[in-house]
């Protein structure tokens, strides 16, 4: 019999194999024993549940059930018998039991308590192992799945983008740089500056803050393309939406304007969310209930009205509002939040950058809904936008979730080559560098649109939790890279 020979606790609580021998294989959550016998709840990762082992001392050794540790991996083999106990409909008798792996439990740091979020952090590498972060790896898994059927049934082509580039899309200066050159000591040329000509790619190079630009140039081939993948950016902001690594989807389409491009995204988020509610059902009630947990430790007026699973629903069962930035402002401006100083950063005037604690106003105090903000001012957005005819603003579309802000960033792009010329050189942007990008709109150059979805920011709105740390495996942050 090969090794793997072992069925999921997923299977066996879907088939319910009564009578049949079975070789399950996992780690141990639980050990109770008395003089008669052991229960083990055992665990895989196929699904939440813990799968109850009961073994009788006279066919299993003491020596072996000592060391049926929390913590230990195990291989046995059984019978799949009716349950005594309550809330599991069979169990298995165990005839023999292999210790794969075993874990001291002197040392094991994963006691059957309450971990706190903040240690388990300390611990990414066995974090997994619990019940909350096994839960929100699925969901993550199966939001990844729901954003590629997506796309694919739709037509769209997943395309790789490169992650080491010579550009930065977002022109916010937040790069990684990629070298080879021994760091004390690069080679200069006669100026004293840095010479780059001899680095490995023959230029200066940095890890890509968007796969945007290249997929611009794909869509301009396949008309509907899609990319999915790292992104990282250096940006000092140690919050709880933030990543120095975070992955990225980012939809381009051609022969789109910027109400095409609102439908798609909220199509798109809509998709996702229901996909997660269709299918991870048993993880999101346990992170439904853990996130109420969390939410009765806060004062009574800061808790959310609506549970995770009534936030789900309510997303998708609701009509974004679609309201332009300028409108934004007056009901910003206006609102007593303002006039209170209640803010941080006050609105003053038209044109002010949009902080989080104004987003979460309009999605989570005035509107009560997700919100597609539009037509931006050209200032505070990107040198590609396109430029709308007032002359003073683009065709930005932001979109605003409940808790969590920007989750979508994107916009028309400016396939004029006049217009986009004449912006790049207002904002200082190299044309040289980017002469590929500019040819786009030389040969063949169509209205075209585009979004960029933080994966994180939706699986942190999807699992309920509360710091975007604890919804990727091992996160970069400032100050942070251990594992
Ligand atoms: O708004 P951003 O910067 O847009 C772009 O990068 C465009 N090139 C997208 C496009 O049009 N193709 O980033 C898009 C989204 C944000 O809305 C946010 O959800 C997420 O990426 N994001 C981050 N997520 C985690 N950590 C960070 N540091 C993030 N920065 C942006
Ligand atoms: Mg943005």
């Amino acid at each position: 019999m090969a090794f793997n020979k072992r069925v999921k606790i997923k299977t066996i609580l879907e088939l319910n194999p009564i009578g049949q021998e079975i070789t399950l294989m996992g780690w141990v959550r639980t050990k109770r024993s008395n003089k008669n016998v052991s229960f083990i709840a055992l665990n895989d990762g196929s699904i939440i549940t813990n799968y109850q082992v009961v073994a009788d001392p006279n066919l299993i050794s003491e020596e072996i059930l000592k060391k049926c540790s929390t913590g230990a991996c195990l291989k046995i083999t059984g019978i799949v018998v009716e349950s005594q106990g309550a809330g599991q409909t069979s169990e298995l008798n165990a005839k023999s039991i292999e210790i794969l792996g075993e874990a001291d439990p002197e040392k094991y740091p994963l006691q059957p308590k309450k971990h706190s979020l903040e240690f388990l952090r300390d611990i990414a590498h066995l974090r997994m192992r619990t019940n909350t972060f096994s839960a929100v790896f699925r969901v993550r898994h199966a939001l990844a799945f729901a954003v590629h059927k997506y796309f694919n049934d739709k037509g769209f082509f997943y395309i790789h983008t490169p992650i080491v580039t010579a550009s930065d899309a977002e022109g916010a200066g937040e790069t990684f740089k990629v070298t080879t050159f021994e760091l004390g000591n690069p080679p200069r040329s006669e100026d004293g500056k840095i010479d780059f000509k001899q680095d490995f790619f023959g230029r200066e190079t940095n890890l890509t803050v968007s796969g945007q630009l290249e997929g611009e140039l794909a869509a301009m081939a396949l008309s509907e393309i899609y990319t999915f993948g790292p992104t990282f950016r250096a940006e000092n902001s140690n919050t709880t939406r933030h990543l120095a690594e975070f992955w990225m989807i980012e939809p381009e389409m051609a022969f789109y304007d910027a109400e095409d491009n609102q439908n798609l995204a909220e199509d798109f988020l809509k998709y996702v969310i229901r996909y997660a509610l269709d299918n991870c059902a048993e993880d999101l009630n346990f992170l439904a209930q853990r996130a109420l947990e969390e939410e009765n430790t806060k004062p009574a007026d800061q808790r959310s009205e609506l549970g995770l699973i009534e936030k789900l629903k309510f997303v998708v069962e609701n009509e974004f509002v679609r309201l332009t930035y300028t409108e934004a402002i007056d009901i910003l401006r206006n609102s007593n939040q303002n006039k209170k100083k209640k803010f941080q950063y006050l609105i003053e005037e038209w044109g002010a950058d949009l902080q989080s604690e104004h987003e979460r106003y309009l999605v989570e105090k005035h509107f009560k809904k997700p919100v597609i903000l539009t037509d931006y001012p050209k200032q505070i957005k990107a040198f590609y936008m396109r430029q709308n005819e007032d002359g003073k603003t683009v065709a930005a579309m932001d979109i605003l979730f409940p808790g969590i802000g920007e989750i979508v960033g994107g916009s028309q792009r400016e396939e004029r080559l006049d217009r986009l010329t004449q912006r790049m050189e207002e904002m200082h942007i190299p044309q040289e560098e980017l002469w590929w990008y500019l040819d786009t709109r030389r040969f063949g150059a169509t209205p075209h649109a585009g979004f960029g979805l933080g994966f994180e920011r939706m699986v942190l709105f999807v699992t309920g939790m509360g710091n975007i740390r604890d919804v990727i495996a091992f996160p970069r942050t400032p100050g942070n890279a251990e594992f």
